[in-house]
């Protein structure tokens, strides 16, 4: 039997020998973060893939991660960390549903929240993460835009840039969705003290309480950069668990019980392990033809996000 500790070292040793990068979302748990080249939000995560001159990428996160990876590195051989980790959002609208949907919006130039899969990218004019959007669409010559799937991201860019005709569809996230404004309402009643900080994945009702709205990255920052002493952290879990490591003098209170995301879960230390060791994770494969037309909306919001 091997201790976190001894995983941890192997995963390193690994690491080195054969010119690893491990890519990790911030929603992952911290015992995998601290094997990580490099820990962020989804727009950090791409930006990073770009990047790295690594031979091979271990993304742990979710597909839709891995196969960005792939696109923007497409020479290098890149693996899910945990082959069934999917994101239930990204799955609720397949290339082919975002092609009937255009028709019906004659005009509008679509914008795709990362969280589709690279069939859905293919028929996107520019992706958005939640840390770039709102940045993305202001900078965006055109006036009529198609959010999706995302309906409560798509609200609050809309509420905050009020010169563009921001259509939304239906869709979110299922973990952000479970929140109440009931419990936004009871959790400021219950810590009058502390700061409300959300996902804008939640309902804009929830998001209207919140003291600050942004990524998980920016409500990590927020609450590292901030006098304030205590906070109520309205996105998944972990970001809870992981403030507490960053910010030991501080208290953070979770919005609700159920601001878990089963599929960010699923990846363990041992699938980073037998991924470094080559007997695990799950490889993307891609054809050119699909990655020449999935990564044009990403190129465009990195052009677009600075
Ligand atoms: P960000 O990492 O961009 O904040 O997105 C959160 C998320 O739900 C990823 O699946
Ligand atoms: Fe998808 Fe929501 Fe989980 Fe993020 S938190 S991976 S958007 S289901």
């Amino acid at each position: 039997m091997l201790t976190t500790r001894e995983l941890q070292d192997e995963i390193l040793r690994l690491k080195k020998e054969k010119n690893i990068c491990i890519l990790v979302h911030a929603y992952q748990s911290h015992d995998i973060w601290e094997v990580a080249d490099y820990v962020g939000d989804s727009y950090g995560l791409s930006v990073e893939a770009a990047k790295t001159d690594a031979d091979t990428v271990i993304m742990c996160g979710v597909r839709f991660m891995a196969e960005t990876v792939k696109m923007l590195s497409p020479e290098k051989k890149v693996l899910l960390a945990n082959p069934i980790a999917g994101c239930p959002m990204a799955d609720q609208y397949s290339g082919s549903d975002l092609r009937e949907l255009k028709k019906d919006y004659p005009g509008y130039a679509v914008v795709a929240y990362i969280n589709t899969t690279s069939d859905t990218k293919t028929e996107a004019d520019v992706c958005v993460t939640s840390s770039s959007a709102l940045k993305i669409v202001k900078n965006m010559p055109e006036q009529d835009i198609l959010f999706m799937p995302d309906p409560n991201l798509g609200a609050w860019v809309r509420d905050m840039c009020p010169e563009k005709n921001i259509a939304l569809i239906k869709g979110g996230c299922p973990t952000h969705l479970r929140v109440t404004k009931l419990e936004a309402e009871l959790a400021k009643k219950e810590h009058p003290e502390a700061l409300l900080l959300v996902h804008p994945e939640c309902r804009p009702e929830v998001t209207a309480l919140a003291d600050y709205a942004g990524s998980t990255t920016g409500i990590m920052k927020y609450a590292k950069e901030s006098d304030a002493k205590e906070f109520i952290i309205g996105t998944e879990y972990s970001i809870v668990q992981h403030l507490q490591f960053e910010c030991p003098d501080k208290t953070f209170y979770a919005l609700s019980s159920d601001l878990i995301c089963q599929n960010m879960k699923m990846t363990t230390l041992g699938d980073v392990y037998r991924s470094c060791l080559g007997t695990g994770g799950d490889e993307i494969l891609m054809s050119d033809e699909l990655i020449a037309a999935a990564r044009k909306p990403i190129d465009r919001m990195i052009e677009l996000g600075g």
